[in-house]
């Protein structure tokens, strides 16, 4: 079965098609990263605008690099929501018009199934890795997410834990703005970091963890550890730092310790929070997936955290290109939808920004 997908939930005009939901016969990503960076974030209204003029030739490369026609695609997915909603608009009736035009039925779902769904295409297992099983928790750090997801079966979303400030991605971008970085942030803080000493900086992990409370018998129970995140902690130590280098020499080797520093303490914080999961629950798989899941030194701390609790084969984590938004991790979890007959009504859809997954 072949899927083609569109993805245009936040700055990326991406289509992909996608065969049996696992292997990827064309991925297109048309980045609007050049019109955006000088701006210091995303500018939804320039967004959209870019996603109008991206959308026709991204769909006609995606098509001609899959070697495919019209007549060779068997159903349509979009990216339903979150997002920004300029930027949905274009995907959703794209992906509508395309639907009732060639005749096909449509998927329309969660960005986040997306991202978790991009571990099962072909390109991301490792040697001898076959796709993962269930029950299995999935740490998903974005730029709009940072949840632990614990699937039980195929489509089938329990969040266990959830940033309860910014999300992972937004904390990067963020202390990348402050240290005068460009948009988007993780990969610049990640680059500035190899430079810098990782260990000048104190910096807080916050834990969330409740205080121990009595129970009826007047003993101190000691409390669930908490698997919710928050940044905000982390992000006001480092503006303070900021403030302080400012004063004096804000050079370039204060920047790269700074970055280093405030990169292991988010990948601390999120590998921490992933590592209590896996052993509160006891899955047979972890999965990474997300923007920030790009991060090879988060990466290289959750391999060396979970090495006694998980085989390294049963961690599963996407090539950087399906971290960040693309519409193949979009049409590997429309395949599954396909599977259960879950499509869409292309007339009654319309895009939701605040979607919640379900
Ligand atoms: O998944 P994504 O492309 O978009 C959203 O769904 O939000 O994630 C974008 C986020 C940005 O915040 C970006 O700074 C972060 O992912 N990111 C990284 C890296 N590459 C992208 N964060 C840390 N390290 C990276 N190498
Ligand atoms: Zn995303």
């Amino acid at each position: 079965m072949k899927i083609l997908a569109i993805e245009t939930s936040c700055d990326d005009t991406s289509v992909a098609v996608v065969k049996d939901g696992t292997k990827v016969l064309s991925s297109v990503v048309s980045s609007q990263i050049d019109l955006h960076s000088k701006y210091g974030g995303v500018v939804p209204e320039v967004a959209a605008r870019a996603h109008i003029q991206n959308m026709i030739p991204v769909l006609d490369e995606a098509l001609c690099e899959a070697k495919s026609t019209w007549s060779d695609i068997d159903a349509i997915a979009v990216t339903k929501g979150p997002g920004l909603v300029g930027s949905l608009i274009v995907g959703v009736n794209t992906a509508k018009t395309l639907a009732l035009l060639k005749q096909k039925p449509l998927v329309a779902l969660h960005h986040t199934e997306g991202h978790i769904y991009a571990n099962w295409l072909e390109d991301n297992l490792q040697e001898g890795q076959t796709p993962p099983e269930f029950p299995l928790i999935c740490l998903t750090v974005s730029g709009g997410h940072t949840n632990i997801i614990l699937m039980k079966d195929h489509l089938n979303y329990n969040i266990v834990g959830q940033t309860i400030d910014d999300a992972a991605g937004e904390a990067y971008d963020k202390v990348a703005k402050m240290l005068g970085l460009t948009y988007p942030g993780g990969p610049v803080i990640a680059k500035c970091a190899e430079s810098g000493c990782q260990d000048t900086l104190e910096l807080p992990r916050v834990d969330l963890t409740k205080a121990p409370e009595r129970n009826e018998q007047g003993f101190l129970e000691k409390p669930e550890p908490s698997l919710d995140f928050s940044f905000s902690g982390l992000k006001t130590a480092v503006l303070k730092e900021v403030r302080e280098a400012e004063k004096t020499n804000f050079s370039k080797t204060k920047k790269d310790d700074i970055a280093a520093s405030f990169q292991l303490a988010a990948n601390e914080i999120l590998a921490r929070n992933l590592l209590r999961a896996v052993e509160k629950y006891k899955p047979k798989s972890v999965l990474l997936s997300g923007g920030v899941a790009a991060n090879t030194q988060l990466k290289e701390i959750i391999i060396r955290e979970l090495s006694s609790k998980v085989a390294s084969n049963n961690f599963y984590y996407p090539k950087p290109k399906y971290c960040t938004d693309n519409a193949a991790m979009i049409a590997a979890a429309a395949y599954f939808h396909s599977k259960d007959s879950n499509f869409t009504d292309p007339k009654g859809l319309i895009p939701d920004p605040n979607l919640k997954i379900s």
